[in-house]
């Protein structure tokens, strides 16, 4: 049994239950995104585990009214009513803990529950249809997954991928965007399949995982358009590094420097923040005295930056290499882009990346110009 403290949570785990340490960060980005949210909150913590999350949801946000711990293993659901009990002056909420396959309890829990969270092993993909039905009775509702089968998503097997997502993915300098966008696409056509629209608030990507936040509301028409955004490809040049995106997947087979071009897809075309969410976001986590306040403020603010640029990170060192440039400091090349008219940002994706709608010449250009070494 391990007894520790995270963020003033007490907890006890005992050594056949899960507990990561190392997702401390994840679970306080995740628990400001709760306070965020303009909802109060019935909320399904459905993977709970020793209870780590749920308890931090609960004790940090007074908009989460009912809480329902759940889990498959015995001795978690042991160890969360211990931590429950332990933690119990640190929440209003109402608090029940449950032993079931989350799957099944939310088959039978449909309409209960406006925000459900998902923390698997692995793939969050054989839990979305039931979690995303659980939800459907709804107006409006929110869900929060987390996805660990990233080498799967960022193409390390390619054929996995194909079969667990229907979606070729592209193991590139964006891999990781590539990624997030393919567990997206999955998540808005089962939505849809419920008359849900899904808007991304939230894409985190870090380590080895990936973290989304989603709303989804009711409406047959917003949900066609989901359902498109959801249908997307990108195209891209392993020769210039030249990449674009397109509803159409059969857009063209070769890049205009000559050389052939891969694709990635079908995979969502649409935003991947929330501007608003972000801004609240921010201003909790300066309320907040978290272990992790700068680096959750710094990647808050990358997002923020980035939020509104196109889609596709370009990545400095890869543009070096592949021209054997010299390389140049980011926030020159930034400001080098920026000084030309176009839009330019970093991205919380790769420390090296960029976005911009500027192309790969007038890149390749702004890191000749630019001055920083
Ligand atoms: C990655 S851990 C969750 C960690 C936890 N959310 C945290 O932040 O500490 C995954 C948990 O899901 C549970 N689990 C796996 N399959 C399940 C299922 N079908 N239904 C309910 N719980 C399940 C496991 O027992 C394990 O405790
Ligand atoms: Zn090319």
């Amino acid at each position: 049994m391990v007894i520790l403290k995270e963020e003033g949570i007490r907890l006890s785990v005992p050594k056949t239950v899960f507990f990561n340490p190392h997702m401390r960060f994840c679970r306080s980005f995740s628990s400001l995104f709760i306070g965020a949210l303009d909802a109060e909150l019935c909320v399904l913590d459905g993977m709970s585990a020793c209870g780590a999350r749920g308890l931090r949801y609960a004790c940090e946000n007074s908009n989460v009214k009912k809480i329902t711990f759940l889990d498959l293993n015995k001795k978690a659901v042991k160890a969360t009513k211990a931590n429950v009990k332990k933690n119990k002056k640190s929440f209003k909420a109402r608090a029940r803990v449950i032993n079931s396959d989350v799957n099944l309890f939310m088959h039978e829990h449909s309409g209960k529950f406006n925000f459900i969270e998902l923390d698997p092993f692995g793939s969050p993909l054989p839990f979305l249809y039931d979690a995303i039905r659980c939800l459907s009775k709804l107006k409006r509702s929110f869900l929060s997954v987390t996805a660990t089968d990233t080498a799967v998503l960022c193409g390390a097997n390619s054929k996995a991928c194909v079969k667990n997502y229907s979606s070729k993915p592209l193991n590139n300098e964006f891999t990781h965007e590539n990624g997030v966008r393919i567990l997206l696409a999955s998540i808005a056509r089962i939505a849809s399949f419920f008359n849900f629209s899904t808007t991304p608030l939230l894409s985190l990507s870090k380590r080895h995982y990936f973290k989304l936040f989603i709303c989804f509301e009711q409406g047959a028409d917003a949900a066609v358009e989901s359902a498109k955004k959801a249908n997307g490809f990108v195209f891209y040049c392993s020769k210039c590094l030249h990449r674009f995106p397109s509803f159409h997947p059969l857009a063209t087979s070769s890049c205009s420097c000559g050389a052939p071009l891969d694709f990635g897809g079908p995979l969502w075309l649409g935003e991947l923040f929330d501007e608003q969410i972000l801004k609240r976001m921010l201003e909790l986590n300066e309320e907040r005295n978290y272990a992790d306040k700068k680096e959750l403020a710094s990647v808050l603010s990358l997002m923020l930056e980035e939020a509104r640029l196109p889609s596709f990170y370009f990545d400095l060192h890869k543009i070096f290499k592949n021209y054997s440039l010299p390389p140049k400091k980011t926030q020159a090349i930034l400001d080098a882009l920026r000084a030309e008219g176009f839009t330019a940002s970093r991205t919380h994706f790769i420390p090296t990346g960029i976005r911009t709608d500027a192309g790969i010449k007038k890149i390749r250009e702004a890191i000749k110009s630019s001055s920083g070494v």
